[in-house]
């Protein structure tokens, strides 16, 4: 079996700072780095920055810098975002490297061997916020301006000699490839859309640009930039020192498994990136998920609205696994959701501090008391106690197919179902009635307790690393052994040693807070 797993994220636009969407799409892809890994995979996890084309160098030139030392401040944000997160990404690329500029020029060389580049003239419409051009009807007229119907975002005729990749002649390529591979483009309405797309007929695409600098120059011709998202879709190649098909990181990690991405560049990466691939006589990613937008409080996060959610401010009042937790949990991951601070809250103290927190701490707190700090053996299990523990064990092959397919909600639904169980569990059992007539039902239920915590701390270690480690760790349990494997197993408890002292996990939130 491939044991190799490549998954990415968008390379972000150095042009403003950091805000919740952006921090959205890393949490996403890192959860699912993380759950690959401790399923005993080696993972490449890749994020980085987007630096070239007109967006970046006007934003550049309003803010007096040149575009360089521009991207060098703003990348350094997001590679500091990185660590807020506590992403376990394995490389950061930027778009100005070497190593990205000399994989865009292979790609374009490589295109122009397969005859699937022509230079001509562009006349249309260009949104400079989206770098993406716009058919006509795909623009509305709003308040007096040209804008796309998609993005909102203001579009300026452009009119300018070109070069021009023959993405028409890919229509029918691409649509076999998604119908041999359902799996290309997910989830499901996504691809849907895709199709209908495509089956419109494609317009060869224009891949370069002449009216201003900041990009990488067409090899022969250097009064022409390359398009920036030819330059920034390369990146996912670049990262494996692309030209080099024989370096071992190409040859272990390409194709990538899965490029998680926002809903608003799918076409890029679904239609475009592939037929690019094609073109260049390379395989193809497995797969693209779009997920959908963060709304904040229904509507779309924008600075207009004043309504943007700054995840740095909330890491630093509420901290980062509550963040990652809530992000998950409240969004249906492939749809629109909506974030607000109160639901925030209330999903801290619910599901956080007095579900999974509540369990671990007074679990701890009774053995401590009770057996000397030590997790009792135990003589003999109930039937009872069996089910509880086999509940979880004969659903880890469901648990991966879920994350298999993206479907983190789900996933979380059962996880969070087995924590509330456990506590039901603790309640009912009330081990605190034996201690002095039968302190062997005593042990047993808390060794059945403590076998339940230490699995639902590793299934809830890719959501919520910070804490979930602190429980393993409180029980002896090292970092090494925190893996999927040892949910089947029964002999990871240690009753030779004493529990570590844990501090609170999450901190009950406030009203007026
Ligand atoms: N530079 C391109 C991507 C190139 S990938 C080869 C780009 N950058 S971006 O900074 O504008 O956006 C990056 C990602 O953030 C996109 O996937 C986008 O969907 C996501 N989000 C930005 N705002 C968002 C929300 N409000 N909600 C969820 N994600 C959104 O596009």
């Amino acid at each position: 079996m491939d044991k190799n797993f490549y998954i990415t994220t968008p390379i972000y636009y150095p042009s403003g700072k950091p805000h919740m969407g952006h921090a959205y799409s890393s949490i996403i892809a890192d959860i699912f780095a993380r759950f690959k890994r401790i399923e005993g995979y080696n993972v490449l996890f890749l994020t980085g920055t987007d630096e070239h084309g007109q967006k970046i160098q006007k934003e550049a030139e309003k803010n007096n810098k040149n575009p360089k030392q521009f991207c060098d401040e703003i990348s350094e944000t997001f590679r500091s975002l990185t660590k807020i997160l506590n992403l376990t990404n394995d490389d950061f690329i930027r778009t100005t490297e070497q190593r990205h500029y000399k994989s865009v020029n292979e790609i374009w060389n490589r295109l122009i061997k397969s005859g699937d580049i022509y230079l001509d003239k562009y006349s249309g419409w260009y949104s400079v916020s989206d770098e993406a051009y716009y058919d006509e009807d795909e623009i509305i007229e709003k308040n007096g301006k040209k804008v796309s119907l998609s993005s909102g975002s203001q579009v300026e005729w452009v009119e300018e000699e070109s070069y021009f990749f023959k993405l028409s002649a890919f229509q029918n390529k691409l649509l076999d490839h998604y119908k041999k591979n359902k799996d290309f483009i997910l989830p499901q309405s996504r691809r849907n859309e895709v199709i209908s797309f495509v089956k419109k007929g494609l317009k060869d695409l224009s891949i370069s640009r002449t009216s201003f600098s900041w990009g990488i120059p067409v090899p022969d011709n250097k009064k022409h930039i390359i398009y920036v998202w030819l330059d920034a879709l390369t990146n996912y190649l670049s990262a494996l020192n692309f030209p080099n098909t024989n370096d071992i990181k190409y040859k272990s990690f390409w194709p990538a498994n899965i490029h998680i991405i926002g809903k608003d560049i799918l076409r890029f990466h679904a239609i475009f990136w592939p037929a690019f691939l094609i073109a260049a006589k390379l395989p193809l990613p497995k797969k693209v998920f779009g997920h959908g937008w963060i709304l904040s409080d229904e509507k779309k996060m924008s600075k207009s609205l004043g309504n943007i959610l700054d995840p740095i401010d909330i890491v630093n009042n509420y901290g980062i696994d509550q963040l990652r937790y809530y992000l998950v949990k409240e969004v249906s991951l492939g749809n629109d959701g909506s974030v607000s601070m109160e639901n925030l809250k209330n999903c801290i103290n619910n599901d956080l501090a007095n579900n999974y927190g509540n369990l671990c701490q007074r679990v701890f707190s009774f053995i401590k008391k009770n057996c000397n700090s030590k997790i009792p053996k135990s003589k003999s299990l109930t039937t009872n106690d069996k089910k509880l523990i086999d509940n979880i064990k004969n659903n880890v092959q469901t648990l991966i197919g879920l994350i298999n397919k993206q479907n983190l909600n789900e996933y979380i639904k059962m996880v969070v179902n087995f924590s509330f169980e456990a506590n039901k569990y603790f309640n009912d059992s009330e081990p605190w009635k034996f201690k002095d007539k039968d302190p062997d039902r005593m042990n047993s239920i808390l060794y059945t307790i403590v076998e339940q915590i230490k699995n639902i701390s590793i299934l809830l270690s890719p959501i919520i690393p910070i804490s979930t480690k602190k429980v393993l760790n409180t029980i002896n349990i090292s970092d090494k052994d925190i893996l999927i494997e040892n949910i089947k197993k029964d002999n990871l408890l240690d009753n030779s040693k004493k529990l570590k002292d844990l501090d609170i996990l999450f901190k009950k939130i406030e009203n007026d807070n």
